[in-house]
C-alpha cells in the first residue's frame, strides 16, 4: 500500500489543470450499455473508479479500450450479471441496473451494501423502476430484476438522489412512452449524463431543473463524447490555494458549477477572478470561519466538505459545518485532530474553532473526500504529515501529487 508523503508550509505558485469529473464519468459509463454502435469518450480521468468501471462493462459484454483519457465502448453480446467483487468495491456499479433493465428486462446485480460515509441503500433506485414496470427479489446478496420493456411513468422522489435520478434517466431513455422524474437531482453530472444521452439520440428535456422529462424511443447509437471537468476536484484546488497563501490558475475549471463554494470561499476572504481559460485564487489576508450546511445542488456539495473543514482549521474564529447528506461524513475530522485542529462534533454539525497553526503528523485517510482533506491540511501544516491509506485518493483524483508538486507543493509517494 502507498502512503503520501507532506513537507508543508509552502504557498502554491503557478498553474493546474483540472482533469475530467469521475462522478459524470461513472454514470456515461454505464450508459455505454445502452448504445448499439461504438461510444468514443474523451476526458476520461485515470482513475480506480473508472478502471473498475470498465472492468464491469467488460463482464456485461462490452468490449473496452482506454488510453490516455479517451475511452470506447462498443456492446457486443450482454450478459446480466454484475458480481460482487466489482460491486463491492465500488458503489456507482449499481448505476447498470437501469441500463440492463432496459436493454434485456433482466439483472442479477450485487447488492452494493453500506460505505465508510454511510449506509447508503438503493431503495429510490428500486421504487422508481417499479413504477416503470420492474419486479425485484433480494436473495443471496444480489438485486435480481426482470421486467418486459420498461414503460414510461410518472415518478417522484423522496429525495432528491444522484444516482437514482441516473438510473432512472438511463432506464426512462429505452422505456415506451414518457416518464416525469420529479424532485430528481439537480447535480451538474446528472446534466451531464442527459446531454449524453441525447447525443445517443434519447429524447430528454429540463436538464438542470428538478424535473425531468424522457421521451422513450427504440433504440440508442453509439456517439463521441466529452467528459465535463471536475467541479469537485477544481474546488479541492481552489481550496489548496487559499490554505497555503498562495496564488494558482485553475485552469478547465466548472466555475459556474462552483457557485455554491465559490460564494462560502469569498465569504471567507477568498479573492477569485474568472479569466479566459482559468480561475485565478489567492487569500486576501487572514481567513475567516463560516457556517455551511451541505444540501443537494445548487447548495454546498457534501463532496466538498471535507476540504473546506480543513480550511476553516486554519482560519480565524469559529466556523460550523452541518452535514445534511450523508449521516456518517466527518472521519477526517479525528484525523484533522490529529494535527492540531480544533473540531467538536455535535451530530451532524462539526464547530470548528480556527488554530494559528496545523502540525504535521501520522494521519489516516477513511474516504475520498476525507483523504483530500488530509492532504490540505498537510499542505499548510508545519513539518511532515504521513497520509496512508491512500487509495482512496486514487479513486477520484488524477496525479494529485503530480499536479500538486507541479505548482510548488513539497509531496511524494512512498510504499508502505
Ligand atoms: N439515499 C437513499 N436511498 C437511495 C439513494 C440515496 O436513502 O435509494 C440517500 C443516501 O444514503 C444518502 C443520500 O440519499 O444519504 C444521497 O445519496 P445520492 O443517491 O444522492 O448519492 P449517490 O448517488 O450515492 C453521488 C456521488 C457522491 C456524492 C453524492 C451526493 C457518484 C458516483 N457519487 O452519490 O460522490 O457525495 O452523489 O452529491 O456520483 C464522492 O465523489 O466522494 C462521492 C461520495
Amino acid at each position: 500500500m502507498d502512503k503520501l508523503i507532506v513537507e508543508g508550509g509552502v504557498p502554491l505558485h503557478g498553474r493546474i489543470t483540472v482533469s475530467g469529473s469521475k462522478n459524470a464519468a461513472l454514470p456515461i459509463l454505464m450508459a455505454c450499455l445502452l448504445a448499439e454502435g461504438p461510444v468514443a469518450l474523451s476526458n476520461v480521468p485515470r482513475l480506480r473508479d473508472i478502471h473498475t468501471s470498465l472492468r464491469l462493462l467488460d463482464i456485461l459484454g462490452c468490449e473496452t479500450e482506454f488510453s490516455g483519457n479517451e475511452a470506447t465502448s462498443c456492446v457486443t453480446n450482454l450478459s446480466p450479471e454484475a458480481p460482487y467483487d466489482l460491486v463491492k468495491t465500488m458503489r456507482a456499479s449499481v448505476l447498470c441496473l437501469g441500463p440492463l433493465l432496459a436493454r434485456l428486462g433482466e439483472a442479477r446485480v450485487a447488492l452494493p451494501g453500506g460505505c465508510a460515509i454511510g449506509a447508503r441503500p438503493v431503495d429510490l433506485h428500486l421504487k422508481g423502476l417499479e413504477r416503470m414496470g420492474a419486479e425485484f427479489e433480494l436473495t443471496e446478496g444480489y438485486i435480481l430484476g426482470k421486467s418486459g420493456r420498461l414503460k414510461g411513468a410518472h415518478i417522484t422522489f423522496d429525495f432528491p438522489t444522484v444516482g437514482g435520478t441516473e438510473n432512472l434517466l438511463m432506464a426512462a431513455s429505452l422505456a415506451e412512452g414518457e416518464t416525469i422524474l420529479e424532485n430528481a437531482a439537480r447535480e451538474p453530472e446528472v446534466t451531464d449524463l442527459a446531454n449524453f444521452l441525447n447525443a445517443m439520440g434519447a429524447k430528454i428535456t429540463g436538464q438542470g431543473t428538478s424535473v425531468l422529462r424522457v421521451q422513450g424511443v427504440e433504440k440508442l447509437t453509439g456517439c463521441s463524447y466529452r467528459v465535463m471537468p471536475d467541479r469537485i476536484e477544481a474546488g479541492t484546488y481552489l481550496v489548496a490555494a487559499a490554505i497555503t497563501g498562495g496564488e494558482l490558475e485553475v485552469a478547465d475549471c466548472p466555475f459556474q458549477e462552483l457557485d455554491a463554494v465559490s460564494y462560502k470561499l469569498r465569504e471567507m476572504g477568498v479573492w477569485l477572478e474568472e479569466r479566459d481559460d482559468h480561475v485565478l485564487v489567492r487569500p486576501e489576508g487572514r481567513i475567516r470561519g463560516v457556517d455551511v450546511v451541505t444540501q443537494p445542488y445548487p447548495g454546498f456539495p457534501t463532496d466538498m466538505q471535507a476540504q473546506l473543514m480543513a480550511l476553516m482549521c486554519v482560519a480565524d474564529g469559529t466556523g460550523s459545518i452541518e452535514e445534511k447528506i450523508f449521516e456518517n461524513r466527518f472521519m477526517h475530522v479525528q484525523e484533522l485532530a490529529r494535527l492540531g485542529a480544533n473540531i467538536t462534533l455535535k451530530g451532524r454539525m462539526g464547530i470548528v474553532r480556527g488554530v494559528d497553526q496545523l502540525v504535521g503528523a501520522q494521519v489516516m485517510a477513511s474516504d475520498l473526500r476525507a483523504s483530500a482533506s488530509l492532504v490540505l491540511a498537510g499542505l499548510a501544516a508545519s513539518g511532515r504529515t504521513e497520509i496512508s491509506r491512500i487509495y482512496h485518493l486514487d479513486r477520484g483524483y488524477e496525479g494529485i501529487e503530480d499536479k500538486l508538486s507541479g505548482v510548488g507543493a513539497r509531496i511524494w509517494r512512498e510504499k508502505e
